[in-house]
């Protein structure tokens, strides 16, 4: 009766323990997330192309209207393109058929995160605006016909509506509706009707308790003409339905991610004290202080558009981390052109594993392509540069473990190498990146607010020259730092910046 009734409870137990495992692995999910492939159709990668640099010294503007200063590079362009170039359609397709060739469609859905027509040189009164639908059709297309099965949600950035980087395209009702057209196989009717109105929408997922929301930042942007021109605190009405779903997943005891193009912060590769930044500033503090409101839901913020790997990490009034953004670097091999010597990068694509229950970001893989080696041997292998867990010794993505990192960059050099040669996605021939470059690359991961991150880099740097002020030679460097902080606003003009 006794051995009976043990072989009952351990049979009873043995079911239980079949029941919970599989629930228990379904918690695990992954996700792609890609960004600006900068598809540029002028490209054939016959040997034969060149490309519209299009990078105007003065503003940083990639040739929106008259572009006098902006030139063609005439050089050969290889199959899967050039580092001084937007991606050829070869390379397109290989990051499209390596997503495709790592996970299958074996993913929960993929973030694409806008920016998928190049940056040409538009000549004065040349309108893009069928190469800009083209080449986003284009993309959307191979990715359909390589994820007919697959939850993909886009973003629009700036590259991918004409003029480049605006919101207001006249007075139409629906100014998305084109783009609604092409990705209406993706979006829910619900989400469609406010995409098409303002490039935003969010996506309930029942079955993961987690919402994706989809914000166009593009209204954020300084060379947005329709927002920076007045004193709209909430243009296009998002910011209003953002704290809407914020506030929904907070009584639904929910999580959210966020996704968009431009990211709100510093940009990390420009250095010098004057920092390089997209969002205007009183929407880069209305977008902080939205985060810090709402921290307690918000799993994740995913961003292209810098073209770098790199991650800003978000503190409350207290200085204790409680949120962080996770920047994917981009699929276009070309120097953003945000500032002169930025640099290239090697083609990404990133895979993020996640608890489909909750939104924790577990790990994520970073892909990568050789483009030389690409080139060379007339084949792309896609290899993964790294993944985070690993490179960082790190349990998973946190806004803690983040905050970590970025410490250790200051103060253990192995680290600030790992993260440096990644951010740069493993280009070959790095540029030394000395103490300014260092300071940058932290007051950028830890500062969103553009006066914090100011007195961040001040504050660093004059501390850095004061602890060496001991001998000449160090009290020659900081004589140094104050003459070149005295010089290098005045260097680089204002408005620096590019879409
Ligand atoms: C791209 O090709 C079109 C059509 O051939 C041409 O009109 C245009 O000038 C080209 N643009 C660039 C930047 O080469
Ligand atoms: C990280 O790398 C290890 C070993 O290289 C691998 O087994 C693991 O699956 C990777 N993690 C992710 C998220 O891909
Ligand atoms: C990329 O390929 C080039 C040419 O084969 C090689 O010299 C370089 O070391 C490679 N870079 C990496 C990170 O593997």
């Amino acid at each position: 009766m006794a051995l009976l009734r043990l072989a009952t409870t351990l049979l009873g137990l043995v079911v239980i323990i079949c029941h919970l495992t599989p629930t228990a692995r379904a918690g695990i999910g992954y996700f792609w997330h890609v960004t600006d492939f900068h598809y540029d159709a002028n490209l054939t990668g016959a040997g034969d192309g060149s490309c519209g640099n299009g990078l105007n010294k003065k503003n940083g503007l990639v040739g929106n209207n008259n572009n006098q200063q902006g030139h063609q590079n005439q050089h050969v362009v290889e199959r899967f393109g050039s580092y001084r170039c937007d991606s050829t359609w070869q390379l397109v397709v290989s990051a499209v058929q390596a997503m495709k060739s790592i996970t299958g469609e074996d993913i929960e859905f993929l973030l694409w995160t806008g920016d998928s027509a190049a940056r040409w040189m538009a000549a004065p009164g040349d309108d893009g605006k069928s190469r800009v639908h083209d080449a986003v059709s284009a993309v959307s297309l191979l990715i359909r016909r390589y994820f007919p099965g697959t939850a993909v949600y886009p973003v629009v950035g700036g590259a991918d509506v004409w003029p480049r980087g605006q919101t207001s395209f006249g007075n139409t009702a629906q100014p998305y509706h084109e783009l609604a057209n092409l990705w209406r196989v993706w979006l829910p009717p619900e989400a469609e009707a406010t995409f098409k109105k303002g490039g935003y929408y969010v996506i309930e997922q029942a079955r993961l308790q987690l919402h994706l929301i989809a914000l166009n930042t593009n209204y954020y942007s300084e060379v947005n003409h329709a927002t920076a021109e007045n004193d709209d605190m909430d243009p296009g009405g998002q910011f209003a339905w953002f704290e809407s779903i914020l506030l929904k997943a907070r009584r639904r005891r929910g999580t959210v991610y966020i996704f968009g193009h431009v990211p709100p912060g510093i940009y990390e590769r420009h250095y010098s004290r004057q920092a390089l930044h997209w969002f205007q500033d009183r929407f880069n503090r209305k977008y902080l202080n939205m985060v810090q409101s709402y921290s307690d839901v918000i799993a994740g913020q995913f961003f292209g558009h810098a073209h770098t790997d790199s991650f800003r990490v978000i503190y409350d009034d207290n200085g204790r981390p409680i949120s962080w953004i996770l920047l994917a670097p981009a699929v276009s091999p070309r120097e953003p052109g945000l500032a002169e010597g930025t640099g290239p990068n090697n083609p990404a694509i990133r895979l993020i594993k996640f608890n489909t229950n909750d939104g924790q970001v577990l790990d994520y893989s970073q892909y990568y392509l050789n483009l030389t080696e690409a080139n060379a041997i007339g084949r792309a292998e896609w290899r993964r540069a790294y993944n985070f867990t690993q490179l960082y010794k790190m349990p998973d993505v946190n806004p803690i473990a983040l905050h970590n990192v970025a410490a250790a960059m200051l103060t253990h050099p192995n680290v600030f190498q790992n993260y440096y040669t990644v951010n740069h996605m493993l280009r070959d021939g790095l540029p030394y990146c000395g103490s300014l470059c260092r300071q940058v690359h932290f007051c950028s991961a830890t500062q969103i607010d553009y006066a914090d991150y100011d007195d961040c880099i001040v504050t660093a740097l004059m501390a850095s020259s004061r602890s060496k002020a001991s001998s000449w030679k160090n009290h020659f460097t900081s004589t140094c730092w104050r003459l070149i902080l005295l010089v290098i606003p005045f260097q680089f003009v204002l408005g620096n910046k590019q879409l």
